[in-house]
C-alpha cells in the first residue's frame, strides 16, 4: 500500500501541529497532485540516491571519511564494525568499563571476548590500562568518547599501531567533538554513531558506520544488509571475495534519513551553541583545591554536552552535588554502587557472570579462544568506581547565555566553598 498524505498527516501530528494548522496543512495537500514517496532507501524511482544516500554523503563529508553507511542504530553501527574488523572467534577485544552496554555487547554478539579497561580522568579509556590489559588474543580496541570528550586518541593510536590492533571508536555520543583536528569516529579504522533521540543528531533511531577503508566499507554494507539490496546487482554473483556473507537487515528508511538530513545540517551551529554556553560557566569556575575538572585530552574538540567536575570522595561528592541543587543547579552523579546504571561496568551482569544466548556458552567456551579470560567481577576496574563515584555532571544546554552561565558558575562557586570550606 502505498504512503500517501495521511501518512504525512500523521507526521505532522507527531510534532504536534494544531487541529487548525493540520487542517490548513491538508487543504494545501490535497491541491496538489504528487506521487506517494518511496520509503525504502534501496531501489525504486530515486534509484537508491534519496534522502538516506544523501544522508551518507552528507555525513562523510562532515567526519571527513571516504564512506559512511546509514544503518538503524548506534549498536548496529558497532555490530557492523566489528564484522567490517573481522573482529570473531578467537579474538579479544579491549572495551572501556564505562560506557553504555552496547560498545561491549556487541563484543560479545560477534563472538569475541569482551576485556573491560579502566578510564581514566578524561573518564575516557584509560591507555596505560589498555597497554596492560594487550594479550595475544587482543584483536581490537573500542575506544568511547564519552559524553561530548574526546579520548585520549594519540597515546591510542600509538599503542594500536605498536601492537597491530584495530580501532573502533564509539562516537555515539560525541558527533561534533574531534581530536587534534580530525572529527573523533574518522580517526580510528571504523567510526560509529548512534542517531537515537538522545544523541547530538538524532532521527529517532539510526546511526552510521564511517571509514576510509573500501573492503571495511563493502563487509560493513554486506552485514548491515543481508539482501544486497546495496549491491549493483544484488543477485549476481561474488564481485570480490569477501563481499558475500549471511548478515542481518540494519537498513535505514528513508523517513530516518530525512530526519538525519537535517539534522547532519543544523549540527555545526548545535554544537557551536553547546562549546559556548559551557565556556560561559567553565570560565568563571573558581574550585577549591580538593575539587576538579574532567580533563579535556583536546580542549578545543569537546563537543561540550556536559560539565562534568570531580570531589575529592564520593561523600563529598554528594554534599556539593545537595549544595548545588539548593542553588537551582541539578548535578547527577553516580555516587551510590548501588544504583543500576547500564554506562558502569559492574552492572554487567550479562558479560560479568558470563550469560549467553544459548547453553553452549559462545563465546566464553569458544574452542578457538587461547586465551585466559578475564577475571571478571563487579571491582575489576576500581579506578573507574572511584572516579565515578565522585563524579558530578551538569547537562550544558545550548540555550544558556552569558547570564545563565554566571548564574550557573555563581551557584557552583559558592557550593564548594560551602562544603570545602
Ligand atoms: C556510547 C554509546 N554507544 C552505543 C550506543 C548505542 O546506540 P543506539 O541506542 O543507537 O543503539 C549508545 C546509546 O546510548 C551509547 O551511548
Amino acid at each position: 500500500m502505498q504512503a500517501g498524505r495521511e501518512e504525512l498527516m500523521e507526521l505532522i501530528d507527531l510534532w504536534g501541529y494544531s487541529q487548525d494548522a493540520q487542517t490548513k496543512i491538508m487543504e494545501i495537500l490535497a491541491s496538489e497532485d504528487v506521487p506517494p514517496p518511496h520509503l525504502f532507501r534501496y531501489y525504486g524511482p530515486t534509484d537508491g540516491k534519496g534522502k538516506v544516500y544523501e544522508a551518507e554523503q552528507m555525513f562523510a563529508e562532515s567526519l571527513g571519511t571516504e564512506y559512511a553507511l546509514a544503518v538503524n542504530s548506534g549498536t548496529s553501527a558497532l555490530m557492523s564494525a566489528m564484522v567490517a574488523l573481522e573482529v570473531g572467534p578467537g579474538d579479544e577485544v579491549i572495551v572501556p568499563g564505562y560506557t553504555f552496554f552496547a560498545s561491549a555487547s556487541i563484543v560479545v554478539a560477534s563472538r569475541a571476548i569482551p576485556v573491560i579497561a579502566e578510564i581514566n580522568d578524561s573518564l575516557n579509556l584509560d591507555p596505560e590500562d589498555v597497554r596492560r590489559k594487550i594479550t595475544p588474543q587482543t584483536k581490537a580496541i573500542v575506544v568511547v568518547h564519552m559524553k561530548g570528550m574526546p579520548a585520549d586518541m594519540d597515546e591510542i593510536m600509538a599503542i594500536a599501531e605498536e601492537f597491530g590492533l584495530v580501532v573502533v571508536e564509539d562516537t555515539a555520543q560525541a558527533y561534533g567533538a574531534s581530536f587534534g583536528g580530525k572529527m573523533c569516529g574518522s580517526i580510528g579504522d571504523v567510526g560509529c554513531f548512534s542517531f537515537d533521540f538522545y544523541k547530538n543528531a538524532q532521527s529517532g533511531e539510526g546511526g552510521f558506520v564511517v571509514t576510509d577503508d573500501e573492503f571495511q566499507y563493502m563487509r560493513a554494507s554486506s552485514w548491515h544488509d543481508t539482501a544486497a539490496c546495496w549491491r549493483p546487482n544484488r543477485y549476481e554473483k561474488e564481485r570480490r571475495e569477501g563481499e558475500l556473507f549471511c548478515g542481518e537487515n540494519y537498513r535505514m528508511s528513508e523517513l530516518q534519513g530525512a530526519v538525519a538530513m537535517a539534522q547532519i545540517r543544523k549540527l555545526p551551529a548545535y554544537i557551536g551553541r553547546l562549546k559556548a554556553a559551557k565556556k560561559s560557566v567553565r570560565d568563571r569556575l573558581e574550585l577549591p583545591a580538593a575539587m576538579s575538572l574532567r580533563r579535556q585530552p583536546d580542549p578545543d574538540g569537546d563537543a561540550s554536552t556536559a560539565l562534568v567536575m570531580f570531589g575529592p570522595d564520593a561523600d563529598t561528592a554528594v554534599a556539593l552535588a545537595k549544595a548545588m541543587g539548593e542553588r537551582g543547579v541539578g548535578a547527577g552523579g553516580r555516587f551510590s554502587k548501588d544504583v543500576r546504571d547500564w554506562h558502569v561496568f559492574n552492572f554487567w551482569e550479562h558479560i560479568l557472570e558470563q550469560k549467553t544466548v544459548t547453553a553452549e556458552g559462545c563465546p566464553f567456551t569458544c574452542p578457538y579462544y587461547e586465551g585466559t579470560l578475564p577475571d571478571y567481577g563487579p571491582e575489576m576496574c576500581p579506578n573507574t568506581l572511584d572516579l565515578l563515584g565522585r563524579s558530578l555532571h551538569i547537562g550544558v544546554a545550548e540555550t544558556w547565555d552569558d547570564a545563565e552561565g554566571e548564574r550557573i558558575a555563581t551557584a557552583i562557586n559558592e557550593a564548594a566553598a560551602e562544603v570545602l570550606g
